[in-house]
């Protein structure tokens, strides 16, 4: 508790020049530091490049937005967000008071009482399916080693305090399945329903331990976003060469894993007590935007933004060497790249996700999540 410390230094020196003035001191200078940790209520955020706002920019080696034309409807240059602005944990910060996070990698990071992001494009459940991103146990593992700062920065009643009311929000295993196409559309085989229902059981039981990790060292209050609808997005319509609007096989797999992932959630919640949470369920409304984007206000939702060949799906968004096109306007698109929603699209899920209602956010949107004790 060094800044206390420094603080009651400075009062004391001050006391010496005008006594009279003491209580007015105490106000102004203690009492800030302390009750601005007091009442924050910090977010921490897991996941992948739907999450990510820099880790991969500050520690990616063969991934990351790190190029025009990611970053500039909102930054005007490339941040590391997978968007042509924000990414929705922005959004969510932005809603709960909070300035944007810090990626863990980030220079900048010295206050862990806001929260920290450590979410990073390509990141899977299953550490041995991408091993050159940051796999959502490596996350877990920073996150661990954060605890240990934090308790350093705020002491420990303070920090245990803060992870208690802290909201941890994750969007994981997207890639997981994503990955499980790419490997057979290259080979042209068809995957078994057995291959299926073990990377689920696999990806499932991975999110138990990780659940569970972070609720021992004090997290109670958690906030999931349910898988997209897969076989919609850009990038699998090229890669399994689909021509209507979604490929039915990569959706049932998301549904699959989404009804299993809310099984799961209600047993942990009979089994840890004082677990709460929140779902979004992003499938439905990422769907909803794909069929009805007008009804959104999109005049473009199934070609992206930024890429190349059929509904720009081919991911060149970017990459140097390659030919892509990029729109001249972004708002009119759901779809900044192949995989991507814009900015505009993501201010739309996070408004959901923060203050939705049980359609689409259960058993509570965030915002209630987040002043729940
Ligand atoms: C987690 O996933 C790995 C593969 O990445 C698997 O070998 C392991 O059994 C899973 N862990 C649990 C607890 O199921
Ligand atoms: C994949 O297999 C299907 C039939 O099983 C065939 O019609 C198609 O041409 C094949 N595609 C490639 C790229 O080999």
């Amino acid at each position: 508790m060094r800044t206390s410390t420094t603080t009651k230094a400075k009062i004391r020196i001050k006391t010496r020049m005008f006594p009279s003035t003491l209580f007015f001191i105490t106000l102004l200078s203690l009492s800030p530091s302390l009750s601005n940790a007091e009442h924050k209520t910090p977010l921490f955020v897991f996941g992948d490049s739907l999450y990510d706002n820099g880790m991969t920019f500050y520690g990616g080696k063969n991934v990351g937005a790190h190029n025009w034309p990611y970053g500039q409807t909102y930054f005007q240059r490339a941040v590391g967000r997978y968007s042509d602005g924000r990414v929705i944990p922005d959004f969510i910060a932005e809603n709960a008071g909070l300035p944007f996070l810090e990626p863990y990698f980030s220079p900048r990071l010295k206050d862990f009482t806001n929260g920290v992001n450590f979410a990073s494009a390509g990141s899977c459940v299953l550490v041995e399916l991408r091993p050159h991103t940051i796999s959502l146990a490596r996350q877990i593992d920073y996150f661990k080693e954060m605890v240990q700062r934090l308790k350093q920065q705020v002491g420990v009643t303070e920090a245990n305090k803060l992870l208690s009311k802290a909201v941890y929000m994750f969007n994981v295993a997207g890639n997981d399945y994503v990955n499980l196409f790419e490997k057979n559309a290259k080979k042209n085989r068809t995957i078994s329903n057995s291959r299926k229902k073990l990377r689920m059981r696999m990806i499932l039981d991975n999110l138990t331990v990780h659940i569970k990790t972070i609720y021992k060292l004090g997290g109670r209050k958690f906030a999931f976003q349910k898988v997209g609808p897969l076989g919609c997005l850009p990038s699998i319509k090229y890669m399994l060469s689909y021509k209507g609007v979604c490929a039915p096989e990569p959706q049932d797999l998301a549904k699959m894993h989404n009804s299993a992932f809310v099984a799961l959630i209600w047993k942990l919640e009979t089994q840890l007590p004082g677990f709460k949470y929140s779902i979004y369920d992003f499938y439905t409304s990422l769907h909803l935007r794909v069929l009805y984007g007008s009804t959104y206000g999109f005049k473009e939702s199934q070609t992206a933004c930024c890429g190349s060949g059929p509904y720009n799906g081919d991911f060149t968004c970017q990459k140097k060497g390659f030919s892509f096109s990029v729109c001249s306007n972004p708002n009119d698109y759901l779809w900044f790249d192949s995989a991507h929603p814009t900015d505009r699209a993501n201010q739309g899920f996070s408004d959901e996700f923060w203050s939705g209602g049980p359609d689409l956010v259960a058993p509570y949107n965030l915002q209630t999540l987040y002043a729940a004790n």
